[in-house]
């Protein structure tokens, strides 16, 4: 009997940790991983690795001018006026996420927006030019969101170019999660965007658009964050809330200069397990990335390590975990049995 009760016990025990910490490990992400941010070194010596939380991995570096990163391009403004600190890239572009090939960075929503009597309440334009090593990757669209409205964004990319999205709906149409044109339209942007100005009309009749939908919204942003809700149209945070929640993501690449020109001018600038990457933009510039099974920062010493080791430590430690746990139940069923 008391056999019985304590396998139960212990099988129990054994399924309940099982669980979580086989869910843990399977997490999906949609994101590339950041193994840039793991591993023995993130920065060069003496350089500081955290702006409020956001970490901050070499080949970028905090402070204008403080030579902690490999270019002044990558250089990161950390405002300590804000609590918790805000961190700044290209001047205002506030920084939310840095990966290994990718820049997050706050949205700014752009709306217009009408009164019952269709007289314009307030309009806004929003533009963003990147600096040479940045491009708006592919992974965002130009969003339209609103019940008759049209965004308009023009690009450059070499040369100037301008393209549209076009939202329209009746109240009653609008599928919840659905990004399709029924009040809220995405469109494409070609890889190797570096700058735009994007603004919003709206094409339909506002006075019938109007208590439901009085602004109309124009944006890039990440399309894998944005879900679309009817509600959206009448709520007034949503631009604010859009800012944080959807947002834009640059693609970086250092300097330039290809891998095979890199090699000939400067020798192998990716540390050990790791590979020069050219960058998919006809922008130029390389990366260096970890080969797999290995994490680590590629642009410092000792560049990327095994990842095994790693794991095999964090078994170690779920094994120890769980036998401890194991014990202490054996030992609370004991105390209990003992006191019937
Ligand atoms: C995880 O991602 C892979 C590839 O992106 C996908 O095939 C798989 O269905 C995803 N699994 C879950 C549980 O979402
Ligand atoms: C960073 O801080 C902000 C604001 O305090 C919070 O909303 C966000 O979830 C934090 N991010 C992480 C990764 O902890
Ligand atoms: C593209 O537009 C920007 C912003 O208006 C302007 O400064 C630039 O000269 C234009 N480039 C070309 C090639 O027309
Ligand atoms: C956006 O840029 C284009 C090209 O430079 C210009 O013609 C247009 O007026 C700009 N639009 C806004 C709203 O600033
Ligand atoms: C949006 O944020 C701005 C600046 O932080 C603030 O002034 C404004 O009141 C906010 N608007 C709403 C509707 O929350
Ligand atoms: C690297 O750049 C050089 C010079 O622009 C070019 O000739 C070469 O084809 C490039 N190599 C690759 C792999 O793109
Ligand atoms: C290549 O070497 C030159 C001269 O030593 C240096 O100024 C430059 O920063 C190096 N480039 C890279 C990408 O390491």
């Amino acid at each position: 009997m008391l056999m019985k009760i304590l396998l139960y016990s212990f099988l129990i025990h054994l399924a309940w940790l099982q669980l979580p910490l086989a869910a843990s490990d399977k997490t999906n992400t949609t994101r590339p991983p950041a193994t840039i941010t793991r591993g023995a070194k993130i920065t060069k010596p003496g350089c500081q690795s955290k702006c409020g939380n956001l970490t901050v991995p070499y080949p970028f570096g905090i402070g204008l001018g403080s030579g902690c990163s490999i270019d002044p391009m990558f250089d990161i403004n950390c405002d300590t006026s804000y609590n918790p600190p805000k961190a700044f890239s290209m001047g205002n572009l506030e920084v939310i996420d840095i990966s290994d090939s990718q820049m997050r960075v706050k949205n700014s929503v752009v709306s217009r927006c009408y009164n019952q009597h269709g007289d314009l309440t307030f309009a806004a334009v929003n533009r963003i030019y990147l600096d040479p090593y940045f491009s708006f990757s592919d992974v965002n669209k130009v969003f339209s969101i609103g019940c008759g409205d049209l965004s308009m964004m023009t690009g450059t990319r070499g040369r100037n170019f301008t393209m549209g999205c076009v939202s329209a709906c009746t109240k009653d149409d609008i599928i919840d999660g659905d990004c399709n044109g029924i009040g809220c339209c995405q469109t494409s942007i070609p890889k190797g965007l570096q700058g735009f100005n994007i603004s919003v009309f709206r094409i339909l009749d506002f006075s019938s658009l109007w208590p439901f939908n009085p602004c109309g919204y124009a944006f890039l942003g990440e399309l894998d964050s944005l879900t679309f809700h009817s509600s959206d149209l009448s709520d007034p945070t949503f631009v604010n809330r859009t800012a944080y929640n959807v947002p834009i993501v640059l693609d970086w690449v250092i300097g330039n200069q290809n891998c095979t020109e890199l090699l000939k001018s400067n020798g192998s600038v990716c540390h050990q397990n790791s590979r020069c990457i050219d960058s998919d933009t006809d922008i130029g510039g390389y990366r260096c990335l970890c080969v797999d099974g290995y994490e680590g920062n590629p642009y410092l010493e000792p560049g990327c390590t095994d990842i095994k080791n790693a794991r095999i430590v964090h078994v170690i430690h779920k094994a120890y975990v769980l036998i401890l746990l194991v014990v202490i139940n054996v030992r609370a069923q004991m105390d209990s049995l003992a006191m019937v």
